[in-house]
């Protein structure tokens, strides 16, 4: 029988310092498993926590875009075969309970004034994101001399499995530094920041152009699910993998994985707190 297991995130670029907030959405999942719960509640209970942090660039820290909005996406995909998402949603420090509610409508995503429409239809909180303004030096990737740009892709994520094998990745950002407001990146596009699948869930933290022009998510996945066995050496390997061939030096990324069995694993190029726990 699958053991219940958690692996979260804290993003691409945030230092070893954050690693103690990943613990409390360590917790938050476990409780759902003590008392019951199953492998999306546990994934969505993580991500709220850390949506609700205000160091992450998620939910309540998100980064402002080029005109001082906050606008926050976020995404959930189960391995049954359902997802929901949203995409640059105002006045939503949650947005990944919106996507709870998507998991079971007939349309997969939303994004702007008709997702808030729709999560007003269900009561979910209508309240101003303060976030904060953009870090380091406004700058695409590639542009600033070969270093590693200091930009705000601290996205968080987390991917839990539940003792029936369920998976689900839940995954939420306020974007990247220095995007305009209505800019989409990632997390709330198939394959990009998230796939879930065949007994194996990816999620990808980072810069959002360079994860959805490298379809990082869906293609680390298919590199993982190669193998017969999916070990944790594997996961490992194939993420390393992904990085490192479909990702331009220089530009932050980082992913998560976890499979039907065994624990959660992270691989970043650059610093990304994570951590795991498994039953
Ligand atoms: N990875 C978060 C974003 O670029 O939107």
């Amino acid at each position: 029988m699958p053991k219940p297991a958690i692996v979260v995130h804290g993003g691409a670029g945030a230092g070893p310092e954050r690693l103690s907030n990943l613990q409390p959405a360590i917790e938050a999942a476990r409780t759902v498993f003590d008392s019951g719960g199953d492998a999306i509640q546990a994934a969505v209970e993580a991500c709220v926590i850390l949506e609700d942090d205000p160091v992450f660039n998620a939910g309540t820290g998100s980064v402002m875009r080029n005109d001082g909005t906050v606008l926050t996406d976020a995404s959930l995909q189960v391995s049954d075969g359902r997802m929901g998402f949203v995409a640059v949603m105002e006045n939503t420090p949650n947005p990944i309970r919106i996507c709870v509610d998507l998991l079971n409508e007939e349309i997969n995503g939303l994004a702007g004034p008709g997702g808030r429409t729709y999560a007003d239809k269900l009561g979910h909180p209508n309240t101003p994101v303060v976030g904060r303004p953009p870090k380091g030096k406004k700058g695409d990737v590639g542009e600033l001399g070969g270093q590693m740009p200091e930009l705000d892709t601290d996205t968080v994520g987390a991917i839990a499995r539940d003792s029936s094998g369920l998976i689900a990745a839940a995954t939420s950002t306020g974007g990247t530094s220095y995007r305009p407001a209505g800019r989409v990146g990632d997390v709330p596009l198939p394959g990009c920041g998230f796939w879930v699948e065949e007994g194996l869930g990816v999620a990808a933290t980072g810069v959002g152009e360079a994860i959805t022009t490298a379809l990082l998510s869906y293609k680390v996945h298919q590199q993982i699910m190669g193998d017969d066995i999916l070990s944790t050496e594997k996961l490992q390997s194939g993420m390393q993998w992904g990085i490192e061939q479909l990702i331009k030096p220089n530009t932050a990324v980082g992913m998560i994985s976890l499979a039907s069995n065994g624990a959660g694993v992270g691989a970043a190029n650059t610093d990304m707190p994570w951590a795991t726990w498994s039953s």
